[in-house]
């Protein structure tokens, strides 16, 4: 492994990640970074590494060599636990809410009180002024939402534990228009108010318009990054990785 200093401001460092499933080997030294404050994508096409890489950062899967520093710590081996009390919050491929709790009910079970830095900690009100309809249905079960509210409670959720870097892996999937851009919204006020964000999304002009930098990766391989602007004129890359 190659040691490295992280660079002032700089809040995730990902190093030569390398991750298998059994035999199968997935990602083949994957290298980014996320500044503080900063809002990065992992693009790509299905089955390309997105997950795989999220599951490693969260300790869900472990990396088979590469090294991983977070807020100056190093996370390589870090069990998933340990990782969400630095500060990564996690919103899930295909939301995981619990279906058997109601609203009110998954957004404590996860709440921390740690919070980071300067940050204002997050509260049920805060959650409920970010997004009205989970207060509507609050004493709904999980299992009784929208795929919209589903996705609502999985961010209130991991901005319940006080989050300094939240992680959302296919943050629009699946849902209509309106809630798509309801969601959006919601994130770029998050950005605002200066949590850095990984997100996952097949959306690339959504992506475009609302993160700072990009990852394009390819069977497990980082084969582009840049900010919006070049990946904006950058046509080849977009037809070539994103089939867009
Ligand atoms: N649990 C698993 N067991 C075995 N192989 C897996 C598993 N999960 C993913 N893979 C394989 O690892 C590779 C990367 O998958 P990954 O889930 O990271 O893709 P992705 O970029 O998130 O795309 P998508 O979410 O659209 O499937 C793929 O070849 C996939 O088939
Ligand atoms: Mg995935």
């Amino acid at each position: 492994m190659t040691p490295h200093t992280p660079t002032p401001g700089q809040l995730l460092s990902v190093r030569n990640l390398c991750a298998a499933y059994g035999p199968a080997q997935a990602l083949f030294g994957v290298s980014f970074d996320v500044a503080e404050g900063e809002v990065v994508t992992l693009l790509g096409r299905n089955g390309m590494g997105r997950s795989t890489t999220v599951k490693c950062l969260f300790g869900l899967l472990p990396a088979t060599s590469g090294e991983m520093q977070f807020a100056g710590t190093s996370t390589t081996g870090m069990p998933s636990h340990r990782v969400a009390r630095l500060g990564l919050g996690l919103v899930p491929e295909g939301r995981q809410v619990f279906a058997n709790l109601s609203v009110e009910e998954n957004l404590v079970a996860t709440a921390r009180a740690t919070a980071h830095g300067r940050a204002r900690p997050w509260t049920l009100e805060r959650v409920y002024g970010m997004f009205p309809r989970l207060r509507e249905r609050r004493g709904n079960l999980g299992s009784q939402l929208s795929g919209g509210e589903q996705q609502m409670l999985a961010i209130g959720r991991a901005l319940m534990t006080n989050p300094r870097l939240l992680v959302l892996d296919e943050a629009t999937e699946g849902l209509a228009p309106l809630v798509r851009a309801e969601i959006w919204e919601a994130l770029a006020a998050l950005k605002a108010e200066g949590l850095a964000q990984i997100v996952i999304d097949k959306n690339v002009g959504a992506v475009m318009r609302f993160a700072d930098r990009h990852f394009v990766l390819e069977k497990g391989r980082v084969v582009w990054s840049g900010d919006s602007a070049a990946l904006r004129d950058d046509t080849r890359v977009v037809s070539q990785y994103l089939g867009v």
